[in-house]
This record gives C-alpha cells, sequence and structure tokens, in this order.
C-alpha cells in the first residue's frame, strides 16, 4: 500500500527533468479476461483523456466496454478534486455502485485527481470498503498490476503515490471519437495558484518531447482525424522545463506542417503567452483563432491572493492583442466568485473587465476550499447566499455577451467539423465552427466526419443553427 502525501506533492525538484519511459503490458487476472468493464469520468480534458487510456488498456487485455454497469464485471471510477462537487458526485455514485455490489461480484475502483488527496484514501478506507482497488494519475501506467494485486491478496489495495512526476509513452488508448483527438502535450502544473488543487493531483508541470508530439499528430492523420486538441494545464509554458529555443510557437508551427486539418490547445495561461505564439495562431493555417484564457478575477488584489501574476491591466493588454493581431478569434475564459476577502467593490471590478472583454463564452464557478491548498487557509467571511447571488449576476452578464458574439454570426457562412449526430434532435447533426461554437445543423446526407460549410440561420446563448449550403 501507498498513501499520497501533500507535503511530497508539493516539492519540486531543481533538475526537473521528468523519467520518460514506454509502456509495459502486463497480463490482467484471468478472472476478467472476455469480461465487461465500466468507466466513469469526472473531470477536465485530461482525466477524459486518462479515461480513454484505461479503455485502451483493458481492451488490450481482452475486456469489453459497456455502459450499462449492470453488465459490467470491473467498474472504474476516474474521478476529478478541483472542487467540492466533484467530490460529492463521485461519493453520490459510489452509494448507486455499493448497492449493485450487494447483488453481484463486481471489482470497484477508484482513480484519477480524488485518489492523490490523503483525507480521500482515508475516507475510502475508512468507510467504503467495499472499494476494492485505488491508483492515482502518476501509476496510471500500473493499473493492470493494482488490479491484479487487489485479486490476488483479496483485500483493498491502495497505491497511489506523489511525486514530480513521469512521461509514460505509448499506452494504448480507446478514443471517444474517431475525428477529433486529444494529444498531451504537458503534464502537470507549476502554477501554484493558491486556490487550486492540481499541481497538488497531477505533480510538476513536464513536457512531451515535441518529436513524440509531431508523431502523434501524424500517425492521429493518417487515421483519418480531422483534429487534434493539444492538452496541458498551461500549454503556453510547453517545452520551457527541456527546451532553451523551443515553445509553443514551435510546436504549434511543426504540428501545422503535418496537414491535420484543425489544431486546437488548450488551456492558455495569460502569464506565458508571448508575441511570437500569437503570430503562430494567426498565420498557421490548421491552428484554430479559439483561445481560451482564464482572467479569474477582476481585481488586482484578489488576482494577487489567487497568485494569478498578472494584473487586470496585463490581462487586458493581452486580451487587446490577440483580439487584434487573430483574425476572426474568439476568446473565452474561467472565473470565480467568492475566492476569501472578496469584496462587493472586488466584485464589480470582475464585472467590468467582463464588459471591458465581452467574452464569446466563460466557466464561472463558486470558489471551494481544496484542503491543504493556501487559499483554504484564508479568513472567508462572505456568506454563502452572496456568493450565490455574485455568480447569477456575473452569469447574467456572461450570457449577454455569449449570446452577442453568437448574434454576428447570424446568415454567416461558417466551416464546422461536423462531430456526430446533434444530441437535442437526432434528425441534425452537431460540429464546430472555427471559432468553437457548436452548431446543429440541418442536412439530408450524412455529414459527419466532414468540414462543411453552415450558414448560420438560428442564434441562440449557448449555440446555433444552421444548413448546409454548398
Ligand atoms: N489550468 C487551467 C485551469 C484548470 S481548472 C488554468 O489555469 O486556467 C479549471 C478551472 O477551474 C480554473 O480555471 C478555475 O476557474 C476553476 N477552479 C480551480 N480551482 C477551483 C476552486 N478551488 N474553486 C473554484 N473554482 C476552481
Ligand atoms: Fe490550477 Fe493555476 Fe495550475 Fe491552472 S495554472 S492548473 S488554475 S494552479
Ligand atoms: Fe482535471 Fe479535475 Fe484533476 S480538473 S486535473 S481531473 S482535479
Amino acid at each position: 500500500m501507498h498513501l499520497p502525501d501533500m507535503i511530497e506533492a508539493k516539492k519540486r525538484t531543481k533538475t526537473n527533468e521528468a523519467n520518460i519511459y514506454d509502456y509495459v503490458f502486463t497480463k490482467i487476472d484471468e478472472s476478467l479476461v472476455g469480461k465487461k468493464y465500466f468507466v466513469r469520468t469526472y473531470g477536465c480534458q485530461m482525466n477524459e483523456h486518462d479515461g480513454e487510456r484505461i479503455k485502451g488498456v483493458l481492451e488490450s487485455e481482452g475486456l469489453t466496454e459497456t455502459d450499462n454497469i449492470e453488465e459490467a464485471s470491473i467498474v472504474i471510477l476516474n474521478t476529478c478534486a478541483v472542487r467540492e462537487n466533484a467530490h460529492d458526485k463521485v461519493f453520490g455514485y459510489l452509494g448507486l455502485v455499493k448497492k449493485l455490489k450487494e447483488t453481484k461480484n463486481i471489482l470497484v475502483g477508484i482513480c484519477g485527481c480524488m485518489p492523490q488527496e490523503k483525507s480521500v484514501c482515508d475516507l475510502i478506507m475508512s468507510k467504503y470498503k467495499y472499494v476494492d482497488f485505488m491508483f492515482g494519475t502518476h501509476n496510471l501506467d500500473q493499473m493492470v498490476n493494482v488490479i491484479n494485486e487487489s485479486i490476488k491478496n483479496k483485500k483493498q489495495e491502495i497505491e497511489v503515490y506523489s511525486m514530480p512526476g513521469n512521461i509514460c509513452e505509448g499506452m494504448p488508448e480507446k478514443k471517444d471519437s474517431k475525428i477529433s483527438a486529444w494529444v498531451d502535450i504537458q503534464l502537470g502544473c507549476d502554477k501554484f495558484c493558491t486556490y487550486c488543487i492540481i499541481p497538488y493531483t497531477r505533480g510538476m508541470q513536464r513536457s512531451r518531447r515535441h518529436e513524440d508530439i509531431v508523431k502523434e499528430v501524424e500517425e492521429l492523420k493518417k487515421q483519418g482525424y480531422k483534429e487534434v486538441t493539444l492538452l496541458g494545464q498551461n500549454v503556453n509554458a510547453y517545452g520551457k522545463d527541456i527546451y532553451d529555443d523551443y515553445n509553443l510557437a514551435n510546436l504549434l508551427r511543426d504540428v501545422d506542417k503535418t496537414g491535420i486539418d484543425r489544431i486546437r490547445f488548450v488551456t492558455s495561461h495569460p502569464w506565458d503567452f508571448t508575441d511570437e505564439m500569437i503570430n503562430a495562431i494567426e498565420e498557421c493555417p490548421h491552428v484554430m483563432p479559439y483561445i481560451h484564457l482564464p482572467i479569474q478575477a477582476g481585481s488586482n488584489k484578489i488576482l494577487k491572493l489567487m497568485n494569478r501574476s498578472y494584473t487586470k491591466e496585463e490581462y487586458l493588454n493581452l486580451y487587446n492583442k490577440i483580439r487584434e493581431k487573430v483574425a476572426n478569434s474568439t476568446i473565452t475564459t474561467d472565473i470565480i466568485v467568492g475566492f476569501p476577502g472578496e469584496t462587493n467593490e472586488d466584485f464589480e471590478e470582475t464585472l467590468e473587465m467582463v464588459d471591458k472583454c465581452k467574452f464569446d463564452g466563460a466557466y464561472t464557478f463558486i470558489y471551494s476550499p481544496r484542503e491543504n491548498t493556501p487559499a483554504a487557509k484564508l479568513k472567508d467571511d462572505t456568506p454563502k447566499e452572496i456568493k450565490e447571488e455574485r455568480l447569477h449576476r456575473l452569469n447574467e452578464k456572461i450570457n449577454k455577451y455569449s449570446n452577442e458574439s453568437n448574434q454576428r454570426l447570424l446568415g454567416k457562412i461558417e466551416e464546422v467539423l461536423v462531430l456526430n449526430i446533434s444530441e437535442k434532435d437526432t434528425s441534425k447533426y452537431m460540429g464546430y465552427t472555427r471559432g468553437m461554437k457548436l452548431v446543429n445543423i440541418e442536412s439530408n446526407e450524412n455529414i459527419i466526419g466532414q468540414i462543411v460549410n453552415v450558414e448560420i440561420t438560428e442564434a441562440k446563448s449557448f449555440s446555433l443553427d444552421g444548413k448546409v449550403v454548398k
């Protein structure tokens, strides 16, 4: 058994070089071969991508996926720790899993970011004894061993490490889409925003080798993929840890040369965004003009308390520069309300920034204290109702601008990459514009996997309607 340790998780090595190794296949316990698995994923894109690896490994060991948990012999919850409600969802779902386990012999496991918290491990050990195994983000590639040990020893197996982090190349993946693929370019995070648990759950910021990334994109293109999304918590800091003269701008240009139709990248931290990167976004024909640029707050006092390392003026400067240089850009953001010490005046400054930037869209959150993070120790005396009211006011503003941004597209022809049948209306298709706007499309032909011209016929707050034009 190995338990995580928040103090270890905070340490960053001086040498800052991650050990890169290839995935080693291990035979899974015979009792599982030919059986069905059920995986549920809760978190961000990185967590989803890990989910694709979990599925890929299980398939490579002879299991098949089911989306009906009652058919499964093994259930894995791939969790997120970023806010308390992510925890609540998992513990809620565990109740259902427990009932199922009373009627049937199944293996139950938890992985992802939650096991990286010691308090979660302690709770699972004391109160959720029916959970068979847990592993964390650092030993995802050891999943089969952890499962085998829990079967062999017939007891709860917990293997969670806190360490700077390695890079495991070549894990099998079962991708959710055959059109658009996630590609990790950087793991972990070194920014330590004071509210955020990710640097503790995912380890130090470490970049994959650019040759490996380009090779992966070339391979995806060969398989028929139309789009890749380059993933990292701070993609603009890509390469800093391993190269002197190779950064995200170089990487975008090199990935662009593969000729894959669409390249996206998330998330951009304002701090590491250089002019060279803005030029690369504008100049590379396959790089989409969509930038997710979290601002988090509009008051310099709060930004400082959050350790975001920019002021609102610096953010606005960067924002305007991107708007100026990148034609038809879409810029979205993340905002937290109710950070400890946020006064009404501070919150008004956030609203002011939203008015200045007129974001195309935003994800908004009420601050959620995370164990062992510096912000959790700050005095937080804003009542919950006031935080909720702030969120409500903020959302009204965000929705207004996102609606306006969509209205501007009314009557225009947009290039859309069609990903699937529309969830809302199965007679339609759904896809995304270059600027990452969701469009529901009328078409007589099956257009899935194609980039088509779509005339926008209706604009709503969160989506567009359109029809294919030749
Ligand atoms: N690396 C990305 C964000 C990852 S988490 C970045 O720096 O932008 C996604 C979003 O969750 C963050 O941008 C932040 O707005 C929100 N978030 C993170 N920790 C939070 C917390 N403790 N409470 C509320 N929201 C939080
Ligand atoms: Fe969290 Fe900040 Fe790192 Fe983003 S940059 S993952 S918000 S610590
Ligand atoms: Fe992602 Fe949640 Fe972990 S946002 S990195 S899955 S804490």
